[in-house]
């Protein structure tokens, strides 16, 4: 769903024009909509209404509380990675026992809470995590849920930075390992043998791989199964990609059909669980930013915006391409700009080569920001991290403030002696 839209040339977020945003909360800031968050994970539940299916959204796309919320209302499960999503799920009031613990280097505080909490699945990528899991299942004489995240040596087809099923990736199990595994935890009256797990990168835009990712693993849970170890769960990951520029990937319901036909195919008899981020977030948020001025050197026009790789990191970390577009449109000329920040670095760019009918403080928005956008952003140039805002029909609500400079210092201290 795109909630961005023009109307009388000026770009909208859902009915609330966007220089309105900017001018009450300042740039930059981030604006997601309510309505395109609710619409894609409903697209996810819908695909998959004729299944035992969960969504379990995954947290480190967009984790401002206030999406949580809004996630945690229709109902979703979550996909998280770290004892401090976890803390973000509960104060969003999502529930723990509707949670998966994924990640390779959980540590032993983050396992305690989550096995305090009653999460449903720590998603184990190691033989010495099961020890750690199992020490701690003791000590607290609890039974730890598990299920093992195998890495089926498939090619996800995207960036390398975010491939995460190839054997020289650092995720996951292989099959014979995750045998090994499973014929030590089904031994262990501390552990609860829930299921496995795969996730083999993030941005996909083909299908085959998923599904070859499906099969492999089905087919392992059948030898498993011919050993006498039944597992009832099946962790798909996430990974489903967006467009951003000329990207073709399957549509949420197309991907739900694939899914479901192999699953039906296989007369496979575990439930799911799938663990979209980016196919929520991306497309529900805009990345809001000024220009501050525009610069004419003999090779290049600049657009200097006061947004900046601090805030949003995804074009160089990735070579990421994203849209920008003004917010008025205007009629001056077009030009071609490189749009850039203010940040100390030749790589502060969220575009180049772009053509834009922009001026000296006109607004800008990168599109597709939803994802992966302030959840990345930090404070280098001791740059205070960006406002976020959600937008919901007509009214706007500021969920995260714009920190201010004691915020960003006051964690600091200057050893005495150096005074
Ligand atoms: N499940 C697991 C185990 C994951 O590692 C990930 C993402 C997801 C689910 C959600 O994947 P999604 O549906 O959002 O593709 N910062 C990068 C993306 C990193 C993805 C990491 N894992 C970017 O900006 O492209």
């Amino acid at each position: 769903m795109n909630a961005f839209l023009y109307r009388d040339g000026l770009l909208h977020a859902e009915d609330v024009p966007l220089d309105q945003i900017a001018n009450a909360v300042g740039t930059p800031s981030y604006v997601y909509s309510r309505a395109a968050l609710e619409q894609h994970w409903n697209e996810f539940k819908q695909g998959f209404s004729e299944y035992d299916a969960s969504i379990r959204y995954s947290v480190k796309s967009n984790s401002n509380l206030a999406v949580l919320a809004l996630m945690a209302r229709l109902g979703s499960g979550f996909d998280i990675v770290s004892g401090g999503e976890l803390e973000r799920v509960i104060r969003a009031g999502g529930k723990p026992e509707a949670t998966v613990f994924s990640g390779v280097a959980k540590s032993a505080d983050e396992i305690k809470f989550a096995l305090e909490s009653g999460v449903f699945s720590i998603n184990l990528e190691s033989q010495s995590e099961l020890m750690r899991i199992l020490e701690i299942a003791k000590s607290l004489d609890r039974r730890a849920p598990i299920s093992v995240r195998v890495n089926p040596d498939i090619d996800a087809n995207t960036h390398p930075y975010i491939s995460t099923g190839l054997r020289e990736a650092k995720f996951g199990v292989s099959f014979e390992e995750a045998l090994d595994i499973y014929r030590i935890a089904v031994q262990q009256s501390h552990l609860k043998v829930v299921g496995i797990a795969v996730h083999i990168g993030s941005q996909m835009t083909l299908l085959g791989p998923i599904i070859d990712a499906l099969e492999s693993v089905i087919d392992f849970t059948e030898r498993l199964d011919a050993e006498g170890i039944k597992l009832g769960h099946l962790d798909l990951g996430g990974g489903l990609g967006v467009r951003y520029k000329d990207e073709q990937p399957p549509t949420i319901s197309e991907y739900c059909d694939a899914i479901l036909e192999v699953l039906t195919r296989r007369g496979c008899p575990l439930s799911i669980s799938i663990e979209p981020g980016r196919a929520i977030t991306a497309n529900a948020g805009i990345f809001l930013s000024r220009v501050e001025y525009i610069k004419t050197t003999e090779s290049k026009n600049f657009a200097l915006v006061d947004g900046a790789m601090n805030d949003l990191i995804r074009p160089v970390l990735y070579d990421a391409w994203m849209d920008i577009v003004p917010i008025q449109q205007s009629p001056v000329e077009s030009r071609i700009f490189d749009v850039v920040g203010p940040v100390c670095e030749t790589g502060d760019f969220f575009g180049k080569d772009r053509k834009l009918a922009i001026d000296e403080g006109h607004l800008i928005a990168v599109l597709g920001a939803g994802a992966y956008g302030a959840v990345m952003s930090s404070n280098y140039n001791t740059r205070p991290k960006p406002v976020e805002v959600l937008v919901d029909g007509d009214q706007f609500f500021e969920v995260n403030t714009r920190e201010n400079i004691d915020q960003m210092l006051d964690s600091e201290h200057i050893p005495s002696q150096f005074l």
